[in-house]
């Protein structure tokens, strides 16, 4: 008797079901993406006690006729390609042509369909994968499938879902990521019969966004697009004070794809670097267009992966856009300043603001993290985000702010009302749409101009380098070794000298001093990691950069100017001088707020003199 045989239909679309549908959400998204694949407008979602008596979903696209309706219940049966070299150049949602035998085999499956073509519908019925029945049927042009009790022939996958509530979430927030990268079609989710979401079809994009993320986001979104080397990114990207704390407020999309792809995340992450706590995820909303032989997304089952061909490409125009995109968004007030002389009283030179500590402290070595200090003052403390000041601009649809036009003098244009608490430098502002009051944080200021001064410094090639006595072997196995000898003239331009010895082995001549006396095999093997995973070219995103940087910051916090330190009044309006001179002004290295700003209204708000 032979051993290995070909398993029958049913067991292989179980076996695929395995891996298609983990949970109701995953039917849900298989079933709306062939829904729009069908070009439908209108697509309703019925659930029932979180999707496990219930999931239906009636669209109106373009149907099927009766053969094609059988047809589509088949194992890899599909419309959506015909050709290997198709399968290169995905245009659709769909194309593996599995989803609904999977889900007929592990559920009670009802399909009623037609098309424009035919005078009559089909409803065909399959129960566990078993045809049951295929009857004519009196059906609107469109497509409407009905799944009851998903896994009662599978007990042991209906033992892993979790509550309603909880299944019902993840229906809820697949749907609205569905739905924001498809504003043109009408979404309505119900749960029991109630209308969860409806979100009407809209011409202009912005509106389902802000219907999906919230209304009272939406002068804290700020619009991005750019295009580079034939990539197109689109979308929108919160103000880093509306963060959350997963990743749920992050939508991805490539060609119309919601993913979850490590590069797009970590260049997004790249772009906000300095101005989120660790933890911390941004709201942002990123469309990716490549051509469509440039994504393979025939990597994983639920398609929720992509590779790309040029990572790097692609990472790079994200980090970057994001973060000139958050640059520009970042000085509203000083922005929102018509261009006038300077008033007269300004001293033509004026201070530098050398705090005694900052000069007197030789570079390196760098502190230990144990010994950081954490700076407490607005930790915790910060007023609810409703009271700060929303930036005043007309509404989230408008081209990138222009540069600011008076960054140098800005500072100058500040009232400085005094010190406060020897921490905080307080200042009235007028600008266009009213007087402010804005508080500086003297410390996260002070914190933020060295940490930039010093990474002038070495990103420019000019930070001091150690030369290892007794040098430093690595050993790497053959990708990290490919890898590192072609990041090599990177690394030593940030002073990290590595040479080949032989094989697979490396030595480590010098390191940037910042670096301090401890291991570099750690810090190479990281950045090798990573220079794997993303494919990043040592840019500024680069990984190495990134922990120069977290020394850098270090250094900064020691050498700032602490809190409760009094300082004259030609001190402070130099520090505000260097503080608008930096590249971010807005934020301390470690992401915190470097100052807050209150509208009058926000003041008399919180005072009950208006509602
Ligand atoms: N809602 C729908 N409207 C029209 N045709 C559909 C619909 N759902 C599925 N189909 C057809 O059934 C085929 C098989 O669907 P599916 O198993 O999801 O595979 P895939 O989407 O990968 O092609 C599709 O290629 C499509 O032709
Ligand atoms: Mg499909």
């Amino acid at each position: 008797m032979p051993r290995i045989r070909i398993l029958p239909e049913n067991i292989s679309n179980k076996i695929a079901a395995g891996e298609v549908v983990e949970r109701p959400a995953s039917v849900v998204k298989e079933l709306v993406e062939n829904a729009l694949d069908a070009r439908s407008t209108r697509i309703t979602i019925d659930i029932k006690n979180g999707g496990r008596s219930l999931i239906q979903v009636a669209d109106n696209g373009t149907g099927m006729n009766r053969d094609d309706a059988l047809l589509a219940l088949e194992r890899y049966a599909t419309s959506k390609i015909t050709s290997d070299r198709d399968l290169f150049a995905i245009r659709t949602l769909g194309f593996r042509g599995e989803a609904l035998p999977s889900i007929a085999s592990v559920s009670r499956f009802t399909l009623i369909t037609r098309d424009a073509d035919s005078g009559t519908g089909t409803r065909i019925i399959v129960t566990g994968g078993r045809l049951d029945k295929v009857t004519d049927t009196g059906a609107p042009v469109g497509t409407l499938i009905t799944i009851q009790q998903l896994f009662f022939n599978t007990p042991a996958r209906r033992k892993f879902l979790k509550t309603v509530s909880t299944e019902l979430g993840h229906i809820a927030d697949g749907v609205a990521a569905m739905a924001m990268g498809h504003p043109s079609v009408r979404v309505r989710l119900r749960h029991n019969g109630k209308i969860l979401k409806d979100w009407p079809a809209v011409g202009n994009p912005v509106d389902r966004v802000i219907d999906i993320l919230g209304r009272d986001i939406q002068h804290r979104l700020y619009p991005l697009s750019a295009t580079d080397n034939g990539i197109q990114l689109s979308g929108w990207i919160g103000s880093p004070d509306i963060f959350r704390s997963t990743p749920r407020g992050t939508y991805l999309y490539v060609n119309g794809r919601m993913v979850r792809d490590r590069v797009i995340r970590h260049a997004l992450f790249s772009g906000y670097a300095g101005r989120l706590m660790k933890g911390r995820h941004p709201l942002a909303v990123l469309f990716v267009t490549v051509p469509y032989d440039e994504v393979d997304v025939n990597v994983h089952p639920t398609k929720h992966e992509v590779r790309f061909a040029r990572p790097p490409a692609v990472h790079h125009l994200i980090a970057t856009t994001v973060a000139d995109t958050l640059k520009q968004n970042e000085r509203p007030v000083w922005q929102a300043m018509p261009r006038r002389p300077a008033p007269e009283k300004v001293a033509e030179t004026p201070p530098v603001f050398e705090p005694a500590r900052s000069s007197s402290r030789p570079p390196a070595p760098a502190p230990s993290p144990a010994a950081a200090p954490v700076p407490s003052q607005t930790a915790g403390k910060r007023p609810a985000p409703d009271d700060f000041a929303p930036p005043h601009r007309p509404g989230p649809i408008r081209p990138p702010a222009q540069p600011p036009l008076i960054k140098e003098t800005a500072a100058h244009r500040l009232r400085m009302i005094g010190q406060f608490k020897g921490t905080y430098i307080l200042c009235e502002f007028v600008g266009e749409s009213g007087v402010e009051l804005v508080i500086v944080d003297q410390h996260a200021a002070h914190e933020r101009i060295v940490f930039e001064e010093l990474k002038k410094k070495y990103h420019g090639g000019k930070g001091p380098v150690q030369r290892l006595i007794i040098p430093e072997t690595i050993e790497l196995n053959f990708t990290e070794a490919t890898i590192l000898d072609r990041i090599r003239p990177d690394l030593a331009r940030l002073g990290l000298e590595i040479a080949p010895f032989g094989q697979n082995t490396f030595i480590v001549k010098a390191v940037p001093a910042l670096l301090g006396g401890s291991e570099t095999a750690p810090l190479i093997r990281e950045i090798l990691e990573k220079t794997a995973e993303i494919g990043a070219d040592p840019r500024p995103d680069h990984p190495l950069a990134q922990s120069l940087d977290d020394c850098l910051i270090l250094m900064a916090c020691h050498s700032a100017l602490r809190a409760r330190q009094k300082i004259s009044e030609a001190e402070q309006r130099a520090l505000l001088d260097q503080l608008m001179a930096c590249d971010n002004p807005a934020h301390c290295p470690h992401g915190r707020p470097t100052w807050i700003r209150w509208t009058v209204a926000a003041l008399e708000k919180s005072f009950g003199r208006i509602s």
